[in-house]
């Protein structure tokens, strides 16, 4: 029977890149959305960047450009990532686009008429230089409970409470270091404490894995709260319909995202929306997430969509984190790493396809990513196990027997049922086990028979032609099993080596190859020293803190608003010790000269003297502020020791530090009277 999917991820905030965690997740779509159309089933897998919210409107005010400009450059950015590590969507929307507004207020009003919104007046804090009501993630204080002093409006890193922005002491905008004023304001919040009958039943309902079902009664038992769906102007979001000034907050139309770029799709397929999405609809419609966003999918988005008159998803299917050598990714250990460094240094996205199905089983656990076994078990499995079939068994076909496979050596596969079950239930550890022990097999009935002996002996020809056939009709099976995982190997395996004129599908396990064509070069073995350079690469230079963290922290902060997840103005993980600190050689320097670069828009190239006999040249980008005349002679830091950078104008030996932020700069360091070039700074 054919069945009729939708398939989603999470969409991606438009204000950051796309690094390795994230594909956790894509991937693992990925590889369910292949699969299911291997199947002959009709599946779409859609996708769009979340654009609206604070961090991206302060972002974009940043860079001086629009929101609209920043968003389109994002996206295009992430379409890229994505492509480049074949996720391929059936389409890429935006949640900034007509059906998604369409659509979010059309739920909204609903919502409304249903009486489920309620206004309430809540009380905030409000940044008088800026003018904005601030997001609790952008206002800094002292922790009410243990007084560490600069933590963040809603909990406090240092000793885990959690709070209220009002509670914090001596509380400071973080976006103008202004004293925050508290001020009223007209607030839209959904009633989900009026949803809670329909979602305890909706959560027995088969649509949730046990562990988040477990969580969801925790949920229950603390009570569900109502919802502030508002925020005020300035914000870039979707106004809110009769509200003037009133913004939905992103996660409102975040989900509703998914609905809008099937939409998109279904216009361009001519496909029929409403069947999809009309309460009762016999398809299927499936959530991949992370677990920190599943309060969002278990909670607001099945009550959102039941009371606005929509189907509930069939399931959500939430995934664990990743870690990097079993801690959390780093930026300062240089294992944060985004998805463009991983194919600039490791090149091929099936390596990691690979080792993250082989890890993900379906549960909320979470995966981690060992560098050195990745580099062994990539090794091992698809150079060791599955290439080595082809690369040494292929020539013999074509040399002595015209490319011909021997049919009478190639019984049908019967099997392929178990492996097709652990993908459907997202268990792809298991589907990998047992797709390695076929290959184990294969790979043992070569060692026993010696082809590379019986090619010398014209007598043994028979012999010869049975192993091969074998052999590669076995290559053939693993291939088809496989292309889920390694959709761009397979589908040379296909049209390459057996000459097909399309892709596998899963019912050509049942049949036969009948030639090969003479062997082409699949994959490379990786080298470790590739890891290495990446790692080297993501090291994150004291320089340029990153203006938002995109660490994720589970436990308390699981339903913790999107703004405040993604606006942590420091990251945790980024403390170092001494001894990383004093591997970096600051130096007092002079600069000797300063200059504009031809066709640079940030940059000025300095010359300076640190006291060596030659003087460094520096690109920094501090255009914008200064007038070259003006640096001439002045004194300023220098990292002294950073690996020089090949850019378009030149090699750049070096930084000059400088300070930034929402608030102006750069503004270079300068030491005080006294000091003079080639003084260690430490
Ligand atoms: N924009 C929201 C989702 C809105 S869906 C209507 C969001 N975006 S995100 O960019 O922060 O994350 C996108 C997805 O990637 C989420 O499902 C998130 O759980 C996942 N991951 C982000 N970092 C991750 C790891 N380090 N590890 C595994 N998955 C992670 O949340
Ligand atoms: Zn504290």
């Amino acid at each position: 029977m054919t069945r009729t999917i939708l398939v989603t991820s999470a969409l991606p905030y438009a204000n950051g890149s796309i690094h390795l965690g994230h594909l956790v997740e894509y991937i693992q779509t990925d590889i369910w959305a292949r699969f299911q159309k291997m199947r002959g089933h009709e599946c779409y897998y859609v996708c769009a960047d979340d654009t609206h919210g604070t961090p991206i409107m302060l972002r974009a005010e940043k860079e001086g450009v629009t929101p609209e400009q920043l968003i389109e450059r994002v996206r295009a950015e992430h379409m890229a990532d994505f492509r480049d590590f074949l996720v391929e969507f059936d389409n890429y929307h935006s949640t900034h686009s007509e059906e998604n507004r369409a659509l979010a207020c059309a739920i909204y009003q609903t919502l409304k008429a249903r009486g489920l919104i309620e206004t309430r007046t809540v009380e905030q804090f409000y940044d008088p230089v800026k003018q904005m009501f601030l997001p609790d993630r952008f206002i800094k204080g002292e922790c009410p409970r243990c007084h560490a002093r600069d933590q963040y409006g809603d909990c406090c890193e240092a000793c885990g409470a959690t709070y209220s922005p009002t509670e914090l002491i001596n509380p400071v905008s973080a976006v103008s270091g202004a004293v925050p004023e508290r001020r009223e304001t007209e607030h839209y919040f959904f009633k989900l404490s009026e949803c809670e009958a329909f979602l305890r039943e909706w959560t027995r309902s088969g649509a949730l894995q046990q562990e988040a079902v477990n969580k969801l009664s925790e949920w229950f038992a603390q009570g569900l709260a109502d919802w502030d769906i508002t925020r005020d102007a300035p914000y870039f979001g979707f106004e809110i319909p009769d509200a003037p000034g009133k913004y939905f907050y992103v996660w409102l139309d975040a989900p509703v995202g998914y609905m809008a770029s099937f939409e998109n799709l279904c216009k361009r397929l001519g496909l029929d929306f409403g069947e999809y999405w009309r309460k009762g609809s016999t398809t299927e419609l499936y959530h991949f997430i992370g677990k920190d966003i599943l309060y969002f999918h278990a909670l607001f988005w099945p009550a959102m969509l039941e009371y606005s008159g929509y189907r509930t998803p069939t399931a959500v299917f939430a995934h664990g984190f990743l870690t990097v050598n079993g801690e959390k990714m780093s930026k300062s250990r240089g294992t944060f790493i985004t998805a463009r460094s991983y194919l600039e240094h490791v090149g091929n996205p099936e390596y990691l396809r690979y080792y993250y199905a082989a890890k993900l089983n379906g549960t909320m656990e979470d995966i981690d990513l060992n560098l050195e076994d990745f580099v062994a078990r990539v090794n091992a499995d698809l150079i060791g196990k599955y290439v080595n079939i082809a690369s040494r068994c292929v020539g013999f076909i074509t040399r002595h027997f015209g490319g011909e496979l021997r049919r009478e050596s190639m019984p049908p596969f019967d099997g392929g049922q178990d492996i097709g079950e652990a993908y459907e239930a997202r268990n792809y550890a298991k589907a990998l086990r047992d797709i390695m022990a076929i290959a184990d097999r294969i790979n043992a009935d070569i060692a026993a028979a010696e082809p590379w002996k019986l090619a010398r002996d014209e007598t043994k020809r028979d012999e010869l032609h049975d192993i091969c056939s074998r052999a590669l009709h076995g290559f053939y099976v693993l291939s088809i099993l496989l292309q889920p995982v390694l959709p761009a190997t397979a589908s040379r395996v296909a049209r390459e080596l057996f000459g097909m004129e399309r892709n596998f599908v899963w019912d050509d396990l049942r049949e036969l190859p009948a030639k090969i064509n003479p062997y082409q070069h699949l994959m490379t073995r990786l080298d470790p020293r590739q890891i290495e350079a990446m790692v080297e690469a993501n090291k994150q230079s004291l320089q340029t803190p990153q203006a938002h963290s995109e660490q994720r922290h589970a436990g308390h902060q699981q339903h913790v608003a999107q703004e405040e997840a993604q606006a942590a103005a420091r990251d945790w993980e980024s403390f170092i010790g001494i001894e990383d600190f004093s591997k970096v050689d600051l130096r007092i320097a002079r600069i000797l000269s300063a200059e504009h670069v031809e066709g640079a828009e940030k940059l000025l190239k300095l010359t300076l003297d640190i006291g060596e006999a030659k003087p460094r040249t520096v690109f920094a980008g501090i255009k914008s502020a200064y007038d070259p005349a003006t640096l001439v002679g002045r004194l300023t830091v220098m990292v002294a020791n950073l690996t020089p950078r090949k850019m378009k104008f030149g090699v750049s030996e070096g930084m000059v530090l400088a300070a930034s932020d929402a608030r102006g700069g750069p503004y270079l360091l300068s030491p005080d009277v006294g000091a003079q070039p080639g003084m260690q700074v430490k």
